[in-house]
């Protein structure tokens, strides 16, 4: 009687673990705190409608968000200058480095403009993918 017990405690221990894992992760939560994150790290020059200026490129309905997770998060993570362009357009500025921003802020900006701005892009960004990236 009590081996089957604690066979039961085991079994469900896996049954939980394992489902923990499979969950996938939740990308409306992520983009809802993303609209902080966006309005408080990267609107100042983003501008509220996503557009950007003629300095600032835009990441309203831009075709740069669809480029590899990696390349968004490293963006984010080391700064971006030198020419890039953007929607046809050329842009050469420089975005400062946020690497003091945490893995679920980065990921959560990064899923709400891909999210938003006339963007949808429904593959989750996640801390995981950011914190690999961080040198
Ligand atoms: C101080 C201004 C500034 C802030 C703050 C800023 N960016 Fe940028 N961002 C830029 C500039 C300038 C470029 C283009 C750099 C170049 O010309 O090479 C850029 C480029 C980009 C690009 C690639 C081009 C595009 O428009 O799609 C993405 C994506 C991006 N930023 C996302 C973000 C996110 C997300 C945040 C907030 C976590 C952020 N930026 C904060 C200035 C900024």
């Amino acid at each position: 009687m009590y081996k089957i017990g604690i066979l039961i405690v085991i079994v469900s221990a896996c049954f939980i673990l394992g489902s923990s894992f499979i969950q996938k992760y939740d990308l409306a939560k992520s983009v809802a705190r993303g609209k902080e994150a966006y309005a408080s790290f990267c609107m100042n020059c983003h501008m509220e409608d996503g557009k950007g200026t003629d300095i600032f490129p835009p990441v309203a309905k831009t075709d740069y968000l669809k480029k590899p997770a990696k390349t968004l998060i490293n963006i984010v993570l080391e700064g971006q200058s030198g020419e890039i362009t953007v929607n046809t357009k050329k842009y050469n500025a420089l975005m400062p480095a946020q690497a003091y921003l945490t893995d679920e802020q980065i990921a959560d900006a990064l899923n709400y403009i891909r999210n938003s701005f006339g963007n949808k892009i429904t593959t989750p960004i996640t801390p995981n993918q950011v914190k690999g990236l961080r040198q």
